[in-house]
């Protein structure tokens, strides 16, 4: 799994609020759809394209266009579709699937509880959204999922990551023969003994919806 930590000051000022505790559901919405479109500039660099041709007002133009399979766009319910939204709006003509999990805050496992995935992912590129990357647990079930029904290419893009996630997430993922990247804005100190990530932003779904 190759880990992409999105260094740029216009992330970093924008997790920055995000992490604030004063700041608003309104705003945290908002700066979430902002930051997903800035870390999908960075995820999709390996989206599939082909060449294309194009007629310009003054001459012949060799160029590229998105290859089909359309790309899958994965968020993990609930959190996860505070992403959406900013990823669509890179990339509208994907096809949006949707996973619902939950972690159990006292045992730290993740459950599944909706799927609304294409049977067949033979040959798609797919990119899956969770806000948190914890102890790897959710995220790991969800790349599961879309490998096991043929998905041959998956990036994983999260705004906050813990090393202990990402060490789980890495091992889980070592024996399926898929690339795999994942694109974070920070990676944090760890998890405390709660399993929130330190410093972190809280609990993402909370501060989206509650
Ligand atoms: C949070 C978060 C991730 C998951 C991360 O979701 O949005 O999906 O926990 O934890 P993990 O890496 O330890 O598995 P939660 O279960 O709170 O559900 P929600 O999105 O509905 O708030």
């Amino acid at each position: 799994m190759e880990l992409r930590i999105v260094d740029h000051p216009l992330v970093a000022h924008k997790l920055t609020t995000l992490r604030d505790q004063r700041t608003d559901s309104p705003t945290f919405r908002r700066l979430t759809e902002e930051l997903v479109t800035l870390l999908a500039y960075e995820a999709t660099r390996e989206v599939r394209v082909s060449p294309q041709t194009v007629q310009t007002p003054v001459a012949s133009c060799a160029g590229v266009k998105l290859s089909p399979p359309r790309p899958l766009v994965v968020p993990i319910l609930r959190a996860g579709l505070g992403m959406l939204e900013g990823m669509t709006r890179l990339i509208p003509t994907a096809e949006v699937g949707f996973v619902g999990m939950v972690r159990n805050e006292r045992t730290l496992e993740a459950s599944t509880y909706a799927e609304r995935l294409p049977d067949d992912l033979s040959g798609r590129q797919c990119y899956v959204l969770d806000p948190m990357l914890a102890t790897g647990g959710t995220l790991a079930a969800a790349v599961k999922f879309l490998v096991d029904r043929g998905a041959d290419h998956i990036t994983c893009i999260c705004l906050l990551a813990a090393p202990e996630g990402i060490d789980r997430l890495r091992h889980l993922l070592e024996d399926l023969a898929v690339p795999c990247t994942l694109v974070v804005a920070a990676v944090d100190e760890r998890l405390n003994e709660v399993g929130y990530i330190v410093p972190g932003l809280g609990d993402a779904g909370d501060r989206l919806y509650g």
